[in-house]
């Protein structure tokens, strides 16, 4: 099936990938569903909603701010930089992830939609300006934006809250225009993210799946690859680097 997906990938003129916390999890960033997910062990209306902020900010800053040193601690896998050699062989190239960790951008991924924001970035939760410093946050005396006084969260999309439009509006067009949708590491429920790969395959993409169990999204899936990205992805890389360094040779003699 490498051979064939190969073929694929040459062929494309226009590739999404869309990612979701599989693909950090060869990285030691916890899921968030299945076993050891976060949603396992936390409640996430205690801490990834408007209302658990206004209820208990300062819970939910001891959490992002727990959040924030595991993520400090970890680097971007085999996986995600397989993500951006992949970027550097195809002509029309867009990375969508619902990851706030950042780790596509340190693999020096180019094209990237972050649908669900920044863990790193703070903006007020009033007047939604985003702070520019990247500063450190004390739970026990939240800074105030500048402009309202509204208290500052960090810059990710709670349950209950719209995407950003320009980000999720790019991200439609760019899966409506592929030839090549690829859907890695994410369980495939959260909306509008996981629409993507049928928006992708209505208008004619191949829909491949990479993930280390089946999600919703397989039974729509072409090709549905059972391999944890961080191995599959390179295996994928060194087949089309190898063909296209032969290629290459060829056209010298
Ligand atoms: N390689 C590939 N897939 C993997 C790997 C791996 N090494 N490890 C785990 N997976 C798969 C799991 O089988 C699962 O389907 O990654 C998926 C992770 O699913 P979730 O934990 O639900 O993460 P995600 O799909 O990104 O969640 C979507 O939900 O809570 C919200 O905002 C949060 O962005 C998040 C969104």
């Amino acid at each position: 099936m490498l051979n064939e997906i190969v073929e694929i990938f040459k062929k494309s003129k226009s590739c999404v990938i869309l990612t979701g916390a599989g693909i950090s999890a060869e990285s030691g960033v916890p899921t968030f569903r299945g076993k050891e997910g976060l949603w396992g062990k936390f409640k996430p209306e205690e801490l990834a909603t408007m209302d658990a902020f206004v209820a208990n900010s300062k819970i939910v800053w001891e959490w992002y701010n727990w959040r924030r040193d595991l993520m400090n601690k970890v680097e971007p896998n085999t996986g995600h930089y397989a993500i951006t050699d992949l970027e550097s062989l195809c002509p029309d190239f867009t990375l969508v992830t619902q990851n706030v960790d950042g780790l596509h951008s340190m693999a020096k991924t180019k094209n990237i939609l972050e649908l669900h924001g920044n863990i790193y970035r703070n903006k007020c939760c009033d007047c939604s300006r985003i702070i520019e410093d990247n500063i450190e946050i004390n739970p026990d005396n939240i800074p105030k934006c500048q402009y309202c006084g509204g208290k500052i969260r960090p810059d990710v999309v709670w349950f209950g809250e719209l995407l950003n439009p320009q980000i999720i509006n790019s991200a439609f067009v760019k899966s409506e225009k592929a030839d090549l949708f690829f859907s890695i590491g994410t369980s495939g429920i959260i909306h509008p993210a996981a629409s993507l790969p049928a928006i992708a395959k209505r208008n004619g993409a191949v829909f491949i799946e990479i993930n280390t169990e089946e999600t919703p999204l397989t039974y729509i899936a072409d090709y549905h690859i059972e391999s944890k990205s961080g191995e599959y992805l390179p295996k994928l890389v060194d087949l089309l680097t190898k063909e296209r360094h032969s290629f290459k040779t060829k056209l010298l003699y």
